[in-house]
């Protein structure tokens, strides 16, 4: 049977996209990754998409007239690497209609929180300056709400009293970095089987 093939779409570090990478080198996750696709044309994931030898769409959402027509050209590059899956990792823009509707329960995403507690920007920096005893980190279906769509897997992070803002961003990013790659394995094949 031929291996899904998925698209991960970032704005930023890309240590989620390298982590995916590796574990499809790895063979820890089985896909093609046909595809990255970012909304910042001076991101840092290019460079890492670069070295890996990934194919990638550097779409600027000021280039277009609209949202519509910014994400159709995304579409349009996901159609062309024939891509079944929409992985978001540190993607910070909302999907609209046009991708949502294209790739109807096929689009994840991963939220640097417990959801539903600290949604959208900053959720490290809001757990933090909340005093919470415990965060973590949640992989979600992606519908047209902020970090709203049904949760597929979450893992709880103790914020220690001594712990740094900093210190606390790498323990969840390890965490992000083992349980993406693991979940996004158990999603892609549960459906595709
Ligand atoms: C990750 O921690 C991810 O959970 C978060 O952005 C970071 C991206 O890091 N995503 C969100 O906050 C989405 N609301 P990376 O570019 O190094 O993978």
């Amino acid at each position: 049977m031929a291996k899904p093939t998925i698209a991960v779409f970032a704005s930023g570090t890309g240590s989620n996209y390298q982590a995916i990478f590796e574990a499809i080198e790895n063979k820890t996750l089985i896909c093609d990754l046909a595809l990255l696709v970012t909304d910042q044309p001076s991101a840092k994931v290019i460079k890492k998409a670069e070295g890996n030898n990934t194919p990638y769409a550097a779409c600027n959402l000021n280039d277009y007239t609209s949202k519509n027509t910014f994400e159709s050209a995304i579409l349009e590059q996901l159609r062309i690497h024939k891509v079944d899956w929409i992985i978001l990792a540190g993607y910070m823009r909302l999907i609209g209609p046009t991708l949502l509707q294209a790739y109807e329960g096929k689009i994840i995403n991963i939220h640097p929180s417990l959801l539903p507690a600290f949604p959208g920007l900053d959720a490290i920096g809001q757990a933090f300056q909340a005093g919470v005893k415990v965060t973590g980190v949640t992989i979600h279906y992606v519908d047209e709400g902020m970090d709203t769509g049904k949760i597929i897997a979450q893992e709880a992070v103790k914020i220690s009293e001594n712990i740094n803002e900093q210190q606390l961003q790498e323990k969840i990013q390890l965490i992000e970095h083992e349980l993406y790659p693991k979940t996004i394995q158990q999603v892609i094949t549960s459906l595709t089987d």
